[in-house]
């Protein structure tokens, strides 16, 4: 992959990189169709990266199906997908995380506390082999987005940052991998996260400028007896960070919750 980057850039190319964890869905093609607007050569790298997974969380589960993936990947006319293994990332004795430590401590970051030293970490190694000049991100994970742009900017990364909208199934549900984990009447239910979070901007729509209120109705509207919420927020729409004062088109909300045994997140710009 290096020997390849270092051929591409020195032909004069530019190199977008789309990483994901495969198991790519509509979302997933999003990004590459995006990628392949920007640059001449396109990376999609599918890796499960095991640092960022907490000890009882579901990395063995992870959906793997690298053959569809590849094939997906030539139809949208990806150049590369770069698949490497847990060893060929990290050492045996690796001993070495960047962690970026305000964002992360936020929303996803409470309840799993090394997630997101597992994303900066295996993003910047990903970012050093491909070296990129374009990374692609989805803003479903607008945290982990949030998160990355920080890392670009404070470690002056040579890569440019580009946020991609979500992808929605035609119920509202926010595309992700672990929408396989759900059974069809699971995904039918959980279609109330995406409900709710227009129930929290039609009341901003309305003039609400309350975030407790705001909260509380999102909160309501997406409680049923298969949901246990981790999280509802307002937060700042670039940074991700929580805000005391609603800043109209500026601002989202952002949750997360289990539903039934699948934790899902997503979110709404208000
Ligand atoms: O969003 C994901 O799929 C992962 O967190 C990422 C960015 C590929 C890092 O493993």
């Amino acid at each position: 992959m290096k020997e390849f980057s270092a051929a591409a850039k020195a032909e004069g190319k530019k190199i977008a990189l789309v990483p994901t964890m495969g198991a790519l869905h509509d979302g997933h093609i999003s990004l590459i169709d995006r990628a392949r607007s920007l640059a001449d050569v396109v990376v999609v790298s599918v890796f499960v990266n095991p640092t960022q997974f907490g000890p009882n969380e579901d990395y063995d589960k992870y959906p793997r199906q690298l053959e569809a993936d590849a094939q997906k990947c030539r139809e949208h006319s990806a150049d590369v997908v770069f698949a490497p293994s847990p060893s060929d990332i990290y050492a045996p004795d690796a001993s070495t995380f960047v962690s970026e430590e305000q964002i992360s401590q936020n929303l996803c970051g409470l309840s799993r506390p090394k997630h997101f030293r597992g994303v900066t970490t295996v993003v910047t190694i990903l970012f050093n082999i491909v070296k990129p000049d374009f990374g692609v991100f989805g803003e479903k994970d607008a945290q982990q987005v949030s998160i990355i742009e920080r890392m670009v900017r404070d470690l002056f990364m040579d890569v440019q940052i580009v946020r991609a909208p979500i992808v929605r199934e035609e119920s509202g549900l926010a595309l992700s991998s672990r929408n396989k984990y759900m059974t069809p009447a699971e995904r039918d239910g959980a279609t109330r996260i995406r409900k709710s979070l227009l129930a929290g901007k039609a009341l901003v729509d309305d003039g609400c400028t309350n975030i407790d209120r705001i909260k509380a109705l999102v909160i309501n509207t997406v409680t049923d007896a298969k949901t246990r919420v981790v999280y509802v927020e307002v937060v700042d729409a670039k940074t991700s960070l929580p805000v005391s004062e609603l800043k109209i088109g500026q601002c989202r909300i952002s949750m997360a919750v289990w539903y039934g045994q699948t934790r899902l997140i997503d979110n709404i710009i208000i």
